[in-house]
């Protein structure tokens, strides 16, 4: 479902990534982790057609997502669910509103948004914050929403860079949870993190990067720092 082949890349300096090779496959559950800097929202960047490389393909489904031009990337980003560390919640908008957005911006049905929005609310647990406005939720809640509103166009790839970066241990530990549950409904989720906790409990896959390089991929995989930092 996710694949990059020789992917190298530079900002002008040095390179960010080189020659990275990675399959993820259909309703995989995968963390990408290493130390600040080794790359990681790199990575994210490309599958969301953010950055380009420099060199090398990125797939998504099949289709190499380096050759879309400007006007197909929103195609392929209503095939992707992205969760971001900051949440990137409308403020002013309800929850209910910012999970409803995407749906709204595609011209789906009133109806079909209402139930489409009290869906992914269901999944995420908050149902009943739905006219809440984000500044009053937790982070745990508002990240909960961000991830209501990536699921809410029933993607088949879920995307998270740094998803927990913003929480305290407890709450980072239900997000991941959370992103386990959609998982297991089928969706392929690729969380990046730098936190050893969250990596630690679940004994999922685990892709390290060092320095733009791949230096590690276990299966039930553990987040060891003297392995990779
Ligand atoms: N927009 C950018 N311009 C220049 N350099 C960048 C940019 N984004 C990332 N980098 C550099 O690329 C490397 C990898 O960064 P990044 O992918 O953000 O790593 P991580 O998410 O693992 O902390 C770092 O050396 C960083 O300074
Ligand atoms: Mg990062």
């Amino acid at each position: 479902m996710i694949r990059l082949q020789n992917v190298y890349k530079d900002y002008g300096g040095r390179p960010a990534l080189v020659n990275v090779n990675l399959h993820i496959g259909v309703g995989e559950f995968a963390f990408l982790v290493g130390p600040s800097g080794a790359g990681k929202s790199t990575v994210m960047r490309l599958l969301y057609r953010e950055e380009k490389p420099t060199s090398g393909q990125v797939f998504i489904g099949g289709i190499d997502i380096t050759r879309l031009d400007r006007a197909q990337v929103p195609l392929l980003r209503r095939r992707l669910g992205i969760v971001f560390q900051d949440y990137k919640l409308l403020p002013k908008q309800t929850v209910f509103d910012n999970v409803a957005y995407i749906l709204r911006a595609l011209g789906v049905e009133r109806m079909e948004v209402s139930r489409r929005v009290r869906s992914a609310l269901t999944v995420v647990n908050l149902e009943d914050k739905e006219d809440a406005y984000p500044d009053e939720l937790s982070g745990g809640e508002q990240q909960r929403v961000g991830i209501a509103r990536a699921i809410v166009n029933g993607p088949p790839v879920l995307l998270a860079d740094e998803p927990t970066g913003n929480l305290d241990p407890v709450a980072s530990l239900e997000i991941v949870q959370l992103l386990e549950r959609i998982s297991q409904r089928g969706t392929t989720v690729f969380i990046s993190t730098h936190d050893q906790f969250i990596v630690n409990s679940l004994r999922k896959r685990v892709v390290s990067l060092k320095a733009g390089q791949v230096a590690g991929d276990v299966d039930s995989g553990v987040y060891e720092m003297e392995t990779i930092g």
